[in-house]
């Protein structure tokens, strides 16, 4: 460790309330304010045929509601824009996603959109829009039904642009959830594809702020590790076909939204460029956001051991154990680790499995480019030329 490396100055602000357990949804009552008009917004149909929408609906009582359904996966800002003009004429006051990642972040941006002053394609950047902040946003609630982004206990929201072939974040502490409801019993109607997808994505999550550089943040980092052994040690567990067990999707559930609720990412170094990359893919093919982390991930190691070499170290003998050979044995070792535990969970590790070729590459490449993720990882000295080199190692 360079002796000049300490822990960055940070502020830390969570505001999200969390009721978690069995039988939570009717506390939504108590949380969405009596004179509220509420707008529950859902996904391709899963809320309703477990009936967790009905039961927001029982919740809400007397209020006045309306809903706005078919989010799909990768939430697609045209398609949210509907719901935009619906709240400007209806007068919604107040909204409540069910849903994962896609309609939570969907419902993000419809919060934002709603309140903002001007075309809302201005709130993103990344080549997309101006950039603009987000000042305001409606109120949102949220009820989790697939653990795997902890969009339901973060500022963060993740919209797609078809015609650009695009996909941006949006990083503002007006989108926060006013509360999040996480009863464990609703990830049991989750296909095993996508309880796989969960545990994946969580855990490069968790990768992104831990596989940078030491800052001696022993907290942080003992808490990155305690999540990726948890993940571990449950992940067969998870995906188990026989009787679901409660506790287990309970501590899937809890381990998945710390993994990027702001905890571990706290004044150490962030990388994210697995991210950055897997969106071009998604973007381009519509692969499954986990699925291209599981397979950027191991090839972002093996290009970048060199500058990711201590992590590297710490990783492969905390989390799985090398105690034997030199250092680069260990760390080879952590790294086929890795891609073997993805491998466990029926996860692709490499571009064979996602649909793409060689041939795509160059494209990939240059919408890097487009949407200025020329500079990413923790130094910012991901160039071009190194992701190209990580998206060829991924063939
Ligand atoms: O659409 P429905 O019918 O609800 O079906 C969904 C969808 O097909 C289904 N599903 C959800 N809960 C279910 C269920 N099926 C049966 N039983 C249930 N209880 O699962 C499918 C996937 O849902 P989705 O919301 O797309 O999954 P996920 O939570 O993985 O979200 C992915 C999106 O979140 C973004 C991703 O990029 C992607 O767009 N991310 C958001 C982040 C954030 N806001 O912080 C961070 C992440 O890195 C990620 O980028
Ligand atoms: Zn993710």
């Amino acid at each position: 460790m360079s002796p000049s490396a300490e822990i960055m100055d940070f502020e830390f602000y969570n505001p999200v309330r969390i009721a978690f357990g069995r039988d939570q949804v009717k506390k939504i009552d108590k949380f969405v304010p009596k004179d509220a008009k509420v707008l529950i917004t859902y996904g391709g149909g899963s809320a309703k045929r477990s009936g967790t929408f009905e039961r927001v609906v029982e919740a809400l009582g007397d209020r006045e509601w309306g809903e706005f359904g078919g989010i799909p996966a990768n939430p697609v800002f045209e398609y949210l824009m509907d719901a935009v003009e619906n709240i400007k004429t209806e007068g919604y006051t107040f909204l409540i996603a069910v849903g994962g990642g896609s309609v939570i972040d969907g419902t993000k941006f419809i919060a934002a959109a709603s309140l903002f002053e001007g075309d809302p394609i201005d709130i993103f950047a990344s080549g997309v829009g101006k950039g603009l902040p987000v000042e305001k946003a409606m109120p949102f609630g949220t009820v989790l039904t697939i653990p795997a982004t902890s969009s339901e206990m973060n500022p963060i929201t993740v919209v797609s642009f078809e015609e650009l072939q695009a996909k941006v974040s949006i990083k503002n502490e007006n989108l926060f959830p006013a509360f999040s409801i996480l009863e464990p019993e609703l990830t049991y109607t989750l296909p095993k594809r996508q309880l796989a997808n969960g545990l994946s994505d969580s855990f490069v999550h968790v990768m992104e702020n831990y596989l940078t550089y030491p800052v001696g943040a022993k907290l942080q980092d003992r808490w990155s590790e305690g999540i990726l052994h948890t993940f571990i040690e449950i992940g067969q567990e998870v995906l188990a076909d026989e009787e679901i067990d409660y506790n287990t999707r309970a501590n899937f559930m809890w381990t998945v939204t710390n993994g990027f609720n702001g905890f571990t990412a706290s004044g150490v170094p962030g990388d994210w460029s697995s991210h950055a990359l897997g969106y071009e893919i998604t973007a381009l093919n519509g692969t499954d956001h986990a699925r291209t982390l599981s397979v950027i991930l191991p090839a972002t190691m093996k290009v970048r051991k060199k500058e990711k070499w201590d992590k590297l170290l710490q990783y492969a003998e905390r989390v799985w154990g090398a105690d034997s050979g030199d250092e680069e044995a260990r760390i080879d070792f952590g790294i086929r680790k890795t891609e073997e535990f993805f491998r466990s969970l029926e996860m692709p590790t490499r571009f064979s499995e996602i649909g793409i070729e060689e041939t795509d590459i160059d494209y990939m490449v240059e919408q890097l480019e487009v949407h200025k993720r020329d500079r990413l990882s923790e130094r910012a000295d991901q160039t071009l030329d190194i992701s190209r080199k990580i998206y060829e190692m991924a063939l």
